[in-house]
Order: structure tokens, then C-alpha cells, then sequence
């Protein structure tokens, strides 16, 4: 097979179909900051929101983003060929090009998509939005709904961090007693803690994948976001104000949603957090092939993390590696249809790696050293210096796939390697010769 035949079976008709036009434009932060940007359709997060079970159609033009963009389903687990990896399932989409995708909802709940042309700086710039897909059956349970997007722009005034384009303080009016689901998604190339004060919450969610029997924690608790990951949050809206944050409880900087049942909220103020959410021990645990004790895997890889001083592209950086290496030297791993893989993170660098795996989700089974009480399943999972991580997942989407540190620059300086799955064939060429260049 050939990854440009691996695209599912998409016989059948559109059922819902969009066009996003990557070009430049000029964003303006609620603070009066200006973006040199680049986005989809001139918009600073857009969003597509699908039904389970829709066979959906994205075409993406480029009108003058130069380098050429594409589309990543991020968390979404689309067929190879629908990845959006210019150089391994397509070539990058020039000026006046376009490419279609075509893929069936088949996963629900939050996630997010971006170009992963020079993904550093295209992202950072505005190149990415919303997917959110929601359950086939019934209309959402919550009565209100709103999706908080933190990103780092580059602006005239330096780099600010906003929730959308809010870098200030918005005010949201929700009735006290009304049941609220607020979606995360951290688009920046750190990991960020959050606040949500004023009332007990649970989580239900984490990227994408549902928590059952999510209990309320206890207030004041924070949690930690890496780059690329999405919580979703629920409560029942207090008598008083709800403040949501990202960063240190006395931080004088950063947006701020308050959610307020009256239209008069005092200013906010934030509580240090009482504790941190730990997903290893919440709610029911996940159980699949992989989370039984005596599981037997097919295949096992490790990566460690560590840095150094060395030439990339040319030139001297500081580096991030895996096993000692940087694309294009860094071990590749092959599996075969089928197969039951278990992969260790280990961390012995100074900075955190939130690693994403693209086409499959990990379900997450040991850290360091001890089987998590709660198995969870995520798709981009924060590696602190010093952590261990075991993970296993089965290999049940043939292609060409990128496992990468999702802290973007980390990615252009070579964190990255490749699943391959054993007698899929190369398609495209990555490179500068073919103007495909996917990190
Ligand atoms: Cu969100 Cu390889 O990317
Ligand atoms: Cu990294």
C-alpha cells in the first residue's frame, strides 16, 4: 500500500462541507495589539462543529501564505492520507492551490486543527482552529457552552497570551443554576496550569475522550494543559462569580473569563490552588487491550529525552533529542497492522515535552515506575523533566505517521521521529527540493 491510497473509504457523499482559505491578515487583540497573522477564512480561531458519524469535507485554499500550509486533524484519528503532513501523506498547498479532505466523524468531543507546514511559526501565527464533534444522539447536556483557546500571539507589543483574542478580562452573563461546559484547548508550545474558582468542577473529558464518573473536585484545585491538549470542564453555575485563569494565582498577567450569574461581578481574585488535578486518579479507570495487568505487547520502544549543543539545518542550536538524535537521525519505529505497542518517555532533559502521537491515542499505564490507578487516554501527554511515562496503544491505522514534542520549536530543531507501519510505502517527498517541510 501506498500511504496516498490510504484515505478510508470515502465513497459516500459529503454530509457536511467547508472551505478554509489560508491567508494573511491583520488581527487585533481586545488590548488594541496588533497580529501580523496568518489564518483560515481571516479568522482568529475558527470553528468547524461536526456530528458523530458525519462523513465530512474540509477544502483548504491557499491565497497567499507563501511556504504553502496544510491541514492536521490534531487528536483526530483520520485515515493516513487525511493527516495533512506535507513531505508524508501530501504536498504542501501553495498559493492557488487547494486539497481536499474527506473523513468520517467517527471520534467525539474537542479537538483542534493547525497547518503543519513549518508548524512553529505558522501556528504561533494564527493557522489553526476548532474541531468540535458532537455525539450523534442528543443535543448537548449542557446548557451553556464555550470553548477557551489560549495562544501566544506575536504582536506589535511583544508576545501576549490571550483566551481567543482576549488578552484582558471578558465577562460572560450565565443564570446561577444553569449546567456549563467550558472546552479547553492549549494551542501555545507550553504547558500552562488553569484556575477555575468559585465553584467545585469535574473534568470529563480529556482530549476528547471522555471521563466517566467524573467526580467534582475539590475547589480551588488547578491542572496542568500541555501544548496541544484539551480538557473539558463541567459544573453547575454558583450563586456568585466564576473566574477562570491560566498561570500563577497572583500572576498580574494573562486574559481572564469571568462567568457571572448578575452582570456585576467584583474583580476577580484568585486563590493559590489547593491542589493539582491528577488524571492517574480520577474517575473510572480505562480499560482495553493494553490496560490488563499481564497484557503482552508485540513491540516495545523508548525514547529518552535529553539536550545538547549541535548543527541543525545548518546551523548551531541548542537541541532537543530523542535516544541521543535529531530528525533525520532519530530511531524509527515499525509496527504491523494489529499489533499491541507499548512506548516508555523518558525524560532526562531540562524542559517538558508534551509528546503527540498522530493517528492513535495512548492510553497512559504507568508513570514513573507505577501503574496509574486510573489508565486515561490522551493523545498529547506532558513529560516533565525527570518523569517516566509508559503508554501502549494498538496499531490499527496503517500509514506513515509523525511522533513529535508538541513545544513546537522543540519539533523544527528535529524532536521528531516516524511510526511506520511495515510494507505502507512513501508517497511524497519532504525537503526543501519539494518545498515540504513538516515540521
Ligand atoms: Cu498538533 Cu504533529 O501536531
Ligand atoms: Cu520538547
Amino acid at each position: 500500500m501506498e500511504v496516498a491510497e490510504l484515505t478510508g473509504d470515502i465513497s459516500a457523499p459529503a454530509d457536511v462541507r467547508f472551505e478554509l482559505t489560508a491567508q494573511r491578515t491583520e488581527l487585533t487583540l481586545a488590548s488594541g495589539a496588533k497580529v501580523e497573522a496568518w489564518t483560515y477564512n481571516g479568522e482568529a480561531v475558527p470553528e468547524l462543529r461536526v456530528k458523530e458519524g458525519q462523513m465530512v469535507e474540509v477544502v483548504l485554499a491557499n491565497r497567499d501564505v507563501e511556504a504553502g500550509v496544510s491541514i492536521h486533524w490534531h487528536g483526530y484519528d483520520v485515515p493516513n492520507a487525511m493527516d495533512g503532513i506535507p513531505g508524508m501523506t501530501q504536498n504542501a498547498v501553495k498559493p492557488g492551490e487547494s486539497f481536499r479532505y474527506k473523513f468520517r466523524a467517527k471520534q467525539t468531543g474537542t479537538y483542534w486543527f493547525h497547518s503543519h507546514q513549518q508548524s512553529s511559526e505558522q501556528v504561533e501565527k494564527g493557522l489553526f482552529g476548532r474541531l468540535i464533534v458532537e455525539p450523534a444522539e442528543e443535543p448537548s447536556p449542557y446548557d451553556v457552552e464555550e470553548t477557551i483557546v489560549l495562544h501566544r500571539w506575536k504582536t506589535d507589543r511583544g508576545y501576549r497570551t490571550a483566551f481567543g483574542l482576549e488578552d484582558g478580562t471578558r465577562t460572560l452573563p450565565i443564570p446561577s443554576g444553569r449546567t456549563v461546559r467550558l472546552r479547553i484547548i492549549n494551542t501555545d508550545n507550553l504547558s500552562a496550569a488553569y484556575l477555575l474558582q468559585g465553584t467545585p468542577y469535574a473534568v470529563t473529558a480529556i482530549d476528547g475522550t471522555p471521563i466517566r464518573q467524573a467526580a467534582l473536585l475539590p475547589e480551588n484545585t488547578s491542572l496542568r494543559i500541555g501544548s496541544g491538549g484539551r480538557y473539558d470542564l463541567t459544573f453547575r453555575m454558583p450563586d456568585g462569580p466564576v473566574y477562570l485563569k491560566a498561570g500563577a494565582a497572583d500572576a498580574p498577567e494573562g486574559p481572564v473569563l469571568v462567568l457571572s450569574p448578575d452582570n456585576d461581578a467584583p474583580a476577580p481574585v484568585f486563590q493559590p490552588a489547593s491542589g493539582s488535578f491528577e488524571p492517574g486518579h480520577y474517575g473510572e479507570a480505562v480499560e482495553n487491550e493494553v490496560t490488563a495487568e499481564a497484557a503482552k505487547f508485540d513491540r516495545e520502544f523508548r525514547m529518552i529525552f535529553g539536550n545538547r549543543m549541535g548543527f541543525y539545518n545548518g546551523v548551531f542550536h541548542f537541541l532537543w533529542t530523542i535516544n541521543g538524535r535529531v530528525l533525520p537521525n532519530t530511531p524509527t519505529f515499525v509496527v504491523k497492522e494489529g499489533e499491541k505497542v507499548k512506548m516508555t518517555f523518558v525524560n532526562r532533559s531540562l524542559a517538558e515535552h508534551p509528546m503527540h502521537l498522530h493517528g492513535h491515542h495512548m492510553t497512559v499505564l504507568k508513570h514513573n515506575g507505577k501503574r496509574v490507578v486510573t489508565p486515561w487516554i490522551t493523545d498529547t501527554l506532558n513529560v516533565a523533566p525527570g518523569d517516566t511515562y509508559e503508554v501502549g496503544f494498538v496499531a490499527d491505522n496503517p500509514g506513515m505517521w509523525m511522533d513529535h514534542c508538541h513545544n513546537l520549536y522543540h519539533a523544527a530543531t528535529g524532536m521528531i521521529l516516524h511510526l511506520m507501519y511495515d510494507g505502507v510505502r512513501p508517497s511524497y517527498e519532504a525537503g526543501t527540493r519539494s518545498g515540504n517541510l513538516p515540521d
